[in-house]
């Protein structure tokens, strides 16, 4: 790592994130038992790209099985196949019912089956179906809670099925589950009994060792611990590099060393819950000597009060039981950088930043890299957000889409679950988009820590955890002059110098930024960081949508990232 230029802006993020519940299977992530007794399971993963969605039934039945999605939970307007494993080997139909009576076949068969096998007491099927299908017999799915109902015979007849039924609400595009364990083994990192002083925006932070554990553990639960709903805004939990080693129980950002401790442990935020890890993944504890944490409590006090007598925190449930792998979080985008002059010009309809990380400098760190398994991502801009996209490259194409959020709202941030886990392989790179909207504005926006400054992120939430934790970029805007020169009477870069510019071609100083060259930063562990000159940005493709014929409505695949928020992110600044 080599020495280094000047501090980079760091960007510090509160994941947010109620329960998942998490199966092995990469491109079907998600299981959960439709039924008490646990007979009927649904497994499933979803595709943004492709825009299908997969499911695999397992039944404990050899008779038919019937499946589906229904508008309030009964049979009428309600979507389904049935299938099974008969006599004449396997059957399979998408059907929907108009009222309390038997299903008929839909004219168009809008799931595909994938494989079906039975065996003494069981039978499973993995079937596909677009998330947004062009027939109007079928179910529109989205990324709000949606009734699926179930039932099964002990026989290939189709008949009543008794009470070999039922309904469960789940969330498919965005999954989460609501409950802490019963009995578990937790530690609390929380304040005590701290005066919230009567100013709008306080930050608090304790530094703290967690209680001793002799060997490593696993965490894999989080649960926010509420003292004053009204104040409390957001919670994080960051570990701290070896170099830090006081501790502290006072206002954040003071210029205590515990300012440098940016790994993000847990977090929590307004409208957030319990977060769970998939189930082969885990934080690890207590393998390091004296380890430091560094809680920080953001209190939002506009009325003022000076009467409130805080005590929140976080409860983080851990196990001896290791875990297959190690969480990380990448932290990767832009934000600002000392010497570069970046505005996003006002009056911008829509102008868009970019970052990018090349994963092929991560050998000074790490080498060789192993293949990381994403399965989280959360975005992050401030207030001119509109739009944010995460590209995945290899070999110079773009393969997927790690994030895409086209209707971002800052009130709304949250992290989600990918549909299917996605492989970064070494040097891969990853692209962020942000999109921004300045009409109302009538002064440049600069890049920076406040509401109204700006910023671009993306925080990937993966396994096994690298000693990496940041991954920036910033396009070199000396460039900026020397390219700009060429074509024009006056620099680009004197305009924006000045606080009233005209941006009579938005588009083209935005097509400079993009081109330049960037300089990438990545930092470590231990807090040491590199930098290295790389190419400029390369294009995303559009986000796919689909067009039904009979209506030419263009709908959106990528819709599933807009909605409600189960994992909302917060964001810490640190100016190191
Ligand atoms: C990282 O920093 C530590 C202390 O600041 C130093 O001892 C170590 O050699 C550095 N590692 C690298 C790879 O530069
Ligand atoms: C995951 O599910 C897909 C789709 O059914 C299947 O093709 C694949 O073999 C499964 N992978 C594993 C590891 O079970
Ligand atoms: C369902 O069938 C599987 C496989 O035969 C068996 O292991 C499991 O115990 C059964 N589940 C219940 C709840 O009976
Ligand atoms: C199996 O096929 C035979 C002959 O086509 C038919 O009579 C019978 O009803 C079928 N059985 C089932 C369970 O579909
Ligand atoms: C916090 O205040 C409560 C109520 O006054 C008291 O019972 C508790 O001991 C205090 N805790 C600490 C750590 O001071
Ligand atoms: C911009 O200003 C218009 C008119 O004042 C207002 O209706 C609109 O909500 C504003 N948009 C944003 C993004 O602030
Ligand atoms: C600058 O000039 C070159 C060739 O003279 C041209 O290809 C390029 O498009 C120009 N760039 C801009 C931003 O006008
Ligand atoms: C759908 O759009 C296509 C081309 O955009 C047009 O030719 C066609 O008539 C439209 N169909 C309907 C039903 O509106």
């Amino acid at each position: 790592m080599g020495s280094q230029p000047r501090r980079p802006l760091l960007c510090l993020v509160l994941v947010i994130m109620k329960g998942a519940v998490w199966g092995m299977n990469s491109t079907m992530p998600f299981k959960q038992y439709l039924d008490h007794d646990h007979l009927f399971l649904m497994e499933w993963g979803f595709d943004d790209l492709q825009g299908d969605i997969t499911f695999t039934l397992v039944v404990n039945t050899t008779g038919w099985i019937g499946f589906g999605f229904s508008p309030n939970g009964g049979m009428a307007g309600a979507d389904m196949i049935i299938g099974g494993f008969g006599p004449n080997g396997s059957y399979f139909t998408d059907q929907h019912a108009t009222g309390n009576v038997a299903p008929v076949v839909d004219e168009l068969q809008s799931y595909t089956l994938l494989s079906m096998e039975e065996n003494e007491e069981q039978t499973s099927m993995t079937f596909r179906r677009l998330i947004q299908t062009c027939d109007d017999k079928d179910f529109h799915i989205t990324a709000q809670p949606i009734k699926i109902i179930y039932a099964y015979g002990t026989t290939d007849e189709i008949l009543y099925h008794a009470s070999r039924r039922g309904t469960k609400e789940v969330n498919l595009l965005n999954y989460m589950t609501r409950t802490a364990p019963s009995n578990g083994n937790y530690f609390n990192a929380v304040v005590e009994n701290i005066t919230v002083p009567p100013i709008t925006t306080y930050y608090h932070c304790k530094t703290m060792k967690l209680p001793k554990l002799t060997t490593k553990h696993h965490i894999y639960l989080m649960e926010p611990i509420i003292d004053n709903h009204e104040v409390v805004h957001h919670m994080l939990l960051y570990h701290c590099p070896p170099v830090v080693t006081e501790t502290y129980d006072h206002q954040c950002y003071k210029g205590d060393t515990g300012d440098v401790c940016f790994g993000v442990v847990a977090s929590w935020a307004v409208g957030g819950g319990i977060y769970e890890l998939p189930e082969n993944v885990g934080i690890p504890v207590g393998n390091g000597e004296n380890e430091i944490y560094r809680l920080e409590i953001h209190y939002n006090n506009p009325q003022g009060r000076a009467d409130i007598i805080d005590s929140s925190g976080l409860r983080l449930y851990y196990t001896s039981e290791l875990r297959q792998h190690d969480v990380g979080v990448l932290n990767f985008g832009m934000l600002k950088m000392e010497h570069m002059q970046y505005n996003i010009p006002p009056k911008a309809d829509q102008f868009h930043s970019y970052g990018v990380c090349h994963t092929s400098h991560f050998s000074q760190i790490v080498n060789p890299m192993p293949d990381i398994h994403v399965f989280a991502v959360l975005l992050h801009t401030h207030l001119a957000g509109r739009k944010v996209r995460v590209g995945h490259f290899r070999d110079g194409q773009q393969i997927d889409f790690l994030g895409v959020d086209e209707n971002y709202d800052f009130e709304m941030q949250q992290a989600m679950n990918l549909g299917t886990i996605k492989t970064i392989k070494p040097d891969d790179s990853i692209i962020i988009e942000c999109t921004y909207s300045t009409t109302n504005r009538s002064k440049v926006t600069n890049l920076g820590l406040g509401t109204t400054d700006e910023m671009c992120l993306a925080f990937l939430l993966y396994y096994p955890a690298l000693p990496i934790t940041t991954c920036l970029s910033h396009p070199i805007t000396q460039y900026l002059t020397m390219k700009s020169n060429d074509n024009r009477s006056e620099p680009i870069s004197n305009s924006l110098s000045t606080q009233t510019p005209e941006y009579e071609d938005i588009q083209a100083y935005e097509t400079l930024l993009k081109t330049i060259p960037q300089v990438q930063i990545i930092v470590d562990d231990k807090f040491n960081w590199s930098t290295v000159q790389i190419d400029g940005i390369r294009d995303l493709m559009k986000t796919p949508t689909v067009t039904c014929e009979k209506t030419n409505s263009s709908i959106r695949l990528g819709s599933s990232w807009n909605l409600v928020g189960i994992i909302i992110l917060l964001l810490l600044i640190v100016q190191l």
